[in-house]
């Protein structure tokens, strides 16, 4: 791996892990760490020995948003004009599984940059919410439809016009996050979920994540479809012969990747 200004990166086992490394200013993202930490993932999801990926910041902070320093300035044109906001978008082109491991403030750009990736784990210090409108400004990078396609109508309305925080554990029963942990455990729990993930069959992984992700972007006649046809395509596999003379042999299944 390249060496990176703004993140750490590191290969555990078959998880590739990366770190937002600006503590000074709670990791807000710039444009180098966004275009850095895209990078790392694109990098991580090119190389066979990886599974799943994992994404985190420090015991305080995720992500404390876009950084404010980068925008307080700039004119509509500028933004409009600027790599910044489309580089979230990066994020949809990994095909593995992306993590996100929370602890701390997850606000902002931050939590929308969390509810990117696949699925999210919590300590339980973890608080998300989108301050944006404290700022003058609605949130720029998903947060109006994803948080509320996940919470809710009225959940999100309260986030987005009037800055409600909400705690990990509320989080968790708003179904925004998959896990809570002590503060001590909740990378290592993410980083056993992931290991987890990148243990079973690679294709029929990648496959699963692109169709749980269009169940967002499709019509459900449409998405059913293209269930069924990816479902019919995975017959194609080593991996779905192997996956299934193992059950039937009631041994562990050795993935091919194929
Ligand atoms: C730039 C930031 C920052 C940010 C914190 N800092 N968040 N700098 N952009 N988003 C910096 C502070 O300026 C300060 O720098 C240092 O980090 C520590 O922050 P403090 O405010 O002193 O700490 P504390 O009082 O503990 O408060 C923590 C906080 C607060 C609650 C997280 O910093 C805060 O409210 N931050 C802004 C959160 C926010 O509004 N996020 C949304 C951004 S807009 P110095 O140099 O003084 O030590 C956004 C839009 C996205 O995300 C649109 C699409 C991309």
């Amino acid at each position: 791996m390249k060496e990176y200004q703004t993140i750490l990166t590191e290969r555990k086992g078959k998880v590739g892990l990366v770190t937002f490394n600006r503590p000074k200013s709670f990791n807000a993202l710039n444009p180098v760490l966004l275009t850095e930490l895209m990078d790392a993932l694109a990098e991580f999801d090119s190389q066979v020995e990886i599974g799943a990926m994992v994404i985190t910041g420090n015991e305080k902070a995720f992500a404390a948003g876009a950084d404010i320093t980068n925008m307080v300035d700039a004119s509509p044109e500028e933004m409009r004009q600027s790599p910044f906001i489309p580089a979230f978008d990066l994020i949809r082109n990994i095909k593995k599984p992306v993590i996100a491991a929370v602890s701390g403030y997850c606000l902002g750009g931050g939590h929308e940059l969390a509810m990117s990736c696949d699925l999210i784990i919590a300590s339980e210090s973890a608080v998300f919410g989108q301050p944006e409108i404290t700022l003058g400004v609605i949130p720029g990078a998903g947060a109006t439809q994803r948080l509320t396609h996940t919470v809710g109508k009225i959940i999100a309305m309260e986030m987005i016009l009037n800055n409600r925080t909400i705690s990990a554990m509320e989080a968790l029963s708003f179904n925004l996050i998959n896990h809570v942990y002590p503060i001590e455990d909740y990378l290592t729990k993410a980083l056993t979920l992931a290991q987890e993930i990148a243990d079973r069959a690679p294709l029929a992984v990648k496959a699963a994540k692109e169709m749980v992700n269009q169940s967002h972007e499709v019509h459900l006649t449409a998405g059913l479809k293209e269930e069924r046809n990816t479902f019919y395509n995975l017959f194609s596999t080593q991996d779905q012969k192997e996956g299934m003379k193992a059950f039937l042999e009631k041994r562990t299944p050795t993935w091919k990747g194929s």
